[in-house]
């Protein structure tokens, strides 16, 4: 049977947390086995944010390579540059003519941007339309995101839906969203653990990124917050121990050991116990990642065979899907 097709996508905008690798590449790595993956570093939707030239350059490298030490095979998947791929802005601007402005505007995360930037261009406000055009060329059967891209997925299902209506014909697969599994989406602060890790937190302390040494990564462990539970609980509990629960989640990723599981075997120990059993066991990883990361990074040549190559299986999808619309459209392609 044809295996069903999974899409996604990542900004290389700065550097990843560890949030952002439980959250979204450890899941795309496991998606491999059961679908066809097709994975897109989203260059494009960056631009929304004024970029440096070499920034951006160097963030799509190093995007592209902590997305292979991941263990996202090219061989397997289709890893690809959305920028590379140039059916993504044509499609785009067909389906700018089939989204509604009223609903486009109400997007939260439009509104909380356009509170936060000073650069307010229209690309942040037709940003979801973008990623449209990205899922919907490839005919998604599911789109693994996190919770904030719940609403974003929501009116690609409206787009494809109205215009599959207006043309009495199923020209889009209607995509399904597909939240991450334990509990990827909710890796918190270390240090206010109700919100989310973000890299771009002013306050370093409440991030892990994929770069800390040992020694910074050891420091900022120690100084999250738990709480003052006597005796101390280590207990998974996200309303009443987000603290705890954060570090349990964290845990349960990068070791594969359940959450449930850890909860056993910390049984009568203490804060300290736990704290030190996190710290040994983000560095082992963390350090594994970087080896395999500078692997890639520094073999640029290797790297531009893989965009490339990914590029084109990606076209080959993308064009199928972008002829049927331009034909039932009329616009005689
Ligand atoms: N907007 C997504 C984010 O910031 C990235 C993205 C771009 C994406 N295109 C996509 C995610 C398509 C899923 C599907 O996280």
């Amino acid at each position: 049977m044809k295996k069903k097709i999974i899409f996604s996508g990542i900004q290389p905008t700065g550097l990843l947390t560890i949030g952002n690798y439980i959250g979204a590449l450890s899941q795309w790595e496991k998606l491999q086995k059961k679908y066809f993956c097709i994975y897109c570093i989203a260059d494009l939707h960056a631009l929304t944010i004024y970029q440096k030239k070499n920034i951006l350059n160097n963030n799509i490298l190093d995007v592209l390579s902590i997305c292979l030490a991941s263990g996202i095979d090219p061989k397997k998947s289709i890893i690809f540059i959305q920028s590379h791929v140039s059916q993504h802005t044509q499609l785009n601007w067909i389906l700018n003519c089939f989204a509604n402005f009223g609903v486009i505007k109400r997007m939260t995360q439009f509104k909380e941007k356009i509170y936060l930037n000073q650069n307010i261009n229209v690309g942040l406000f037709s940003y979801p339309i973008l990623m449209a055009a990205d899922i919907l060329l490839y005919q998604t059967y599911k789109v693994p995101v996190g919770k904030d891209q719940v609403q974003h997925i929501e009116l690609v299902k409206d787009i494809a839906r109205r215009f599959n209506n207006i043309y009495k014909k199923k020209i889009f697969t209607i995509p399904k969203k597909k939240l991450h599994e334990n509990y990827g989406s909710c890796i918190m602060s270390l240090l206010s653990p109700f919100k989310k890790m973000s890299k771009s937190d002013n306050n370093k302390n409440n991030i892990i990124t994929l770069f800390d040494n040992d020694f910074t990564i050891r420091k900022k462990i120690k100084h999250a917050i738990t709480d003052s539970d006597n005796p101390p609980n280590i207990k998974f509990d996200l309303k009443n121990k987000p603290g705890i629960s954060n570090l349990l989640i964290i845990l349960s990723n990068i070791t594969q050991i359940s959450i449930k599981e850890l909860e056993y075997n910390f049984q009568n120990k203490n804060y300290y116990d736990l704290k030190e059993f996190v710290i040994n066991n983000l560095c082992l990883f963390l350090n594994k990642l970087r080896k395999k990361f500078f692997f890639y990074r520094k073999n640029e040549i290797l790297l531009r065979k893989i965009m490339l190559n990914g590029a084109q299986k990606a076209e080959k999808y993308a064009k199928i899907t972008l002829k049927k619309v331009y034909n039932i459209i009329g616009l005689n392609m």
